[in-house]
């Protein structure tokens, strides 16, 4: 089984160059001892090939791709492009894009060349409110069917889901907690449609979780919501509670 996995996403922070580059060795530094979890931090492009030089340890990760090689496309950043820099993974699919206008084709293209490009995607799937009828639970289906729709067998065990209740993430307005019980209902729920589709190959897909987590709940969700990693966003600005995610996943028995 893979290692479990630690991805901050740093979404649009922070300013400047000089303060990416003190946040990113304020992590570097912390976790030379860490040997059974990935460590991965998803900065904004611009930071990518400058960090990349700092830390052999952390794997650099980009917060979107788009689809395609190069060509007339203005504004965009191709996966080649950004594997050229440096990044290994992707953030494809967050709720933040899907609320500029992202839908499930736009981004079942973008994973599809993330891997063309030896990217690896992490698909963030996950409903905006929980209603009474469970609706909730076809519309994650349908999110993990429409956005891996046509990608092999022989290539999925490169794809990280990353399960992100909208509800939960720290920017929702009203926001509430999402508990490690609503994490693993959901991860199983996860596990069976990606077994339907995916037969003994789903197996090794990651499942992670985001949605508001720090280095308080990380314990938790990580030992009771069958999730074999965390994505956090706010708590990965901070370099001590990066760290701090990172050390807890290490710390547990494997
Ligand atoms: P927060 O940890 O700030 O809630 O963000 C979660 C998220 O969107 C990570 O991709």
């Amino acid at each position: 089984m893979s290692k479990k996995v630690i991805i901050g996403n740093w979404k649009m922070n922070p300013f400047t160059s000089k303060e990416a580059e003190k946040l990113f060795s304020g992590v570097a530094e912390n976790i030379s001892d860490i040997k059974k979890t990935e460590v991965v931090i998803c900065p904004p492009f611009i930071y990518l090939e400058k960090l990349k030089k700092l830390s052999k340890k952390i794997i650099l990760g980009a917060q979107d791709a788009f689809s395609g090689d190069v060509g007339a496309f203005t504004g965009e950043v191709s996966a080649g492009m950004l594997y050229s820099v440096g990044a290994r993974y992707v953030i494809l699919g967050h709720s933040e894009r899907r609320a500029l206008g992202e839908n499930n084709s736009d981004i079942n293209k973008k994973i599809k060349s993330a891997l063309d490009a030896g990217l690896r995607p992490i698909l963030c799937v996950g409903e905006s409110v929980r209603d009474e009828n469970h609706g909730y639970f076809n519309l994650v289906k349908a999110q993990l069917e429409e956005c891996l729709a046509g990608v092999s067998k022989t290539i999925i065990s490169k794809v990280i889901i990353a399960y992100e209740p909208v509800w939960a993430i720290s920017t929702t307005p009203d926001r509430k907690d999402a508990t490690s019980d609503d994490c693993r209902e959901m991860a199983i729920f996860i596990k069976k449609i990606l077994s339907d589709k995916f037969s003994a190959e789903a197996g090794k897909i990651r499942i992670i979780y985001g949605g508001s987590v720090n280095e308080k709940d990380a314990g938790d969700f990580l030992k009771n919501g069958g999730v074999d990693g965390l994505l956090p966003g706010r708590a990965s600005l901070d370099a001590k509670k990066f760290t701090e995610i990172v050390k807890i996943c290490e710390a547990l028995e494997k």
